[in-house]
């Protein structure tokens, strides 16, 4: 684990979790100053003309809300005025290592809840409106100057006919300006309203919260590939019914046993969590490795150099099992803890390993999921 503390202004993780966590707001003055080259509105301007990084610019015109969605032509930007506006570009973590580097420092939260690194930026007067996220946030000032006010209120009414939602009556129940590395922590639905005073970039490390619905529709979807009944829908003692159109108690009997066929268990549970939180984002994708190395090549690579995660993978496991991107892996008993390493620390140390492990290991590696450790 990294010096995750720092983060948190010196505060214990377990402090933190125990007292703010989910539960009360949190401003850390000097928290993470060290953010590397800014990324600021050129580097944004550029991401946010590529097709797989999601982005956004929200602008405020004479009291009207406009949302344009990426990705955008570079002509766009140079229309720009000089305050009023906010570009927001999503999962920059993807693209830039040494914004990756500062999401992992948020590792004392566990990475099954970890979603990505957004990042934004405001001339003066820049702002998204007031409003609430149904998720966990950090939010990180990186240079420049935010005025950030929230609120504790259960209220939900958002503008009507507004293209984002931004909730109608904002009373501030407190307020702080956050300079450069200062972080404030709202717990999911804080209303809240930044608006930027120096141009700037909000870093927000946000966390996913998937609604109940969604992840029993997923569920559902998971089961549905792999449930298996056997039999036929069966009626040898049939009657005559009085209202032939009806359907009979009898059929609804049989059906409801038939059904209740359908079980599951923790197992079942974990294996679908493995597969439906590993699942990359629809615009994600993988680059197979410019080096074609065949399985003895890419052993003694591996033994001289380890192994990192690609910036876009994601490895979890539950019981026994390991998932990465979307998949089970073909992990046995005696690879497990090295496994477990792999996911927890994102990289793995050189070593020769076992004909199970090595073959699951090239078949990542020509996958993309990961790549050659600079040694
Ligand atoms: C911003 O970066 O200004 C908005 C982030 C948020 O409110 O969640
Ligand atoms: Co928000």
């Amino acid at each position: 684990m990294t010096a995750s503390n720092n983060v948190l202004g010196g505060m214990s993780p377990e402090e933190f979790l125990r007292d703010y966590w989910h539960k009360k707001p949190l401003l850390i003055r000097g928290a993470i100053a060290d953010v590397g080259p800014h990324v600021d509105f050129s580097v944004l301007a550029q991401l946010a003309q590529r097709d797989d990084a999601e982005s956004r610019l929200i602008e405020n015109r004479n009291g009207k809300w406009h949302l344009e969605r990426g990705p955008f032509r570079a002509s766009r930007f140079r229309k720009l005025p000089d305050t009023d506006w906010t570009i927001l570009v999503q999962g920059v973590n993807h693209h830039l290592s040494h914004i990756d580097e500062i999401l992992w420092r948020f590792n004392f939260i566990p990475y099954s809840r970890l979603d990505d690194l957004m990042i934004s930026y405001a001339p003066p007067g820049g702002t998204v409106g007031p409003h609430f996220d149904a998720y966990d946030v950090f939010l990180l000032q990186v240079g420049g100057k935010k005025r950030w006010q929230i609120s504790a209120q259960h209220d939900d009414d958002f503008i009507e006919d507004a293209p984002i939602r931004v909730l109608k009556d904002f009373r501030v129940e407190q307020e702080f300006v956050l300079e450069h590395g200062d972080m404030l922590y709202l717990p999911p639905k804080c209303a809240h309203y930044g608006v930027a005073l120096e141009p700037g970039m909000t870093y927000s490390i946000g966390f996913r919260a998937p609604p109940a619905q969604e992840l029993a529709t997923q569920f559902l979807v998971y089961l549905q590939d792999r449930v298996c009944l056997d039999g036929v829908y069966a009626d040898p003692d049939l009657k005559r019914q009085a209202d032939p159109a009806r359907i009979s108690d009898e059929m609804i009997d049989q059906v409801s046993a038939l059904l209740s066929k359908i079980s599951w268990n923790k197992d079942t549970v974990c294996d679908f969590l493995g597969h439906y939180l590993t699942e990359p984002k629809s615009h994600v994708f993988y680059d197979a490795p410019e080096e074609d190395l065949d399985e003895d090549e890419f052993a003694e690579r591996v033994a001289d150099s380890g192994l990192v995660l690609d910036r876009k993978s994601q490895i979890l496991f539950c019981d026994a099992c390991v998932y990465c991107n979307g998949e089970k892996l073909a992990a046995t008993p005696d690879d497990f803890a090295l496994w477990q390493a792999f996911a927890n620390q994102r990289k793995l140390k050189p070593s020769s390993f076992g004909a199970d492990m090595l073959a699951t290991l090239y078949d990542g590696y020509q996958a993309g999921y990961w790549h050659f450790a600079e040694v």
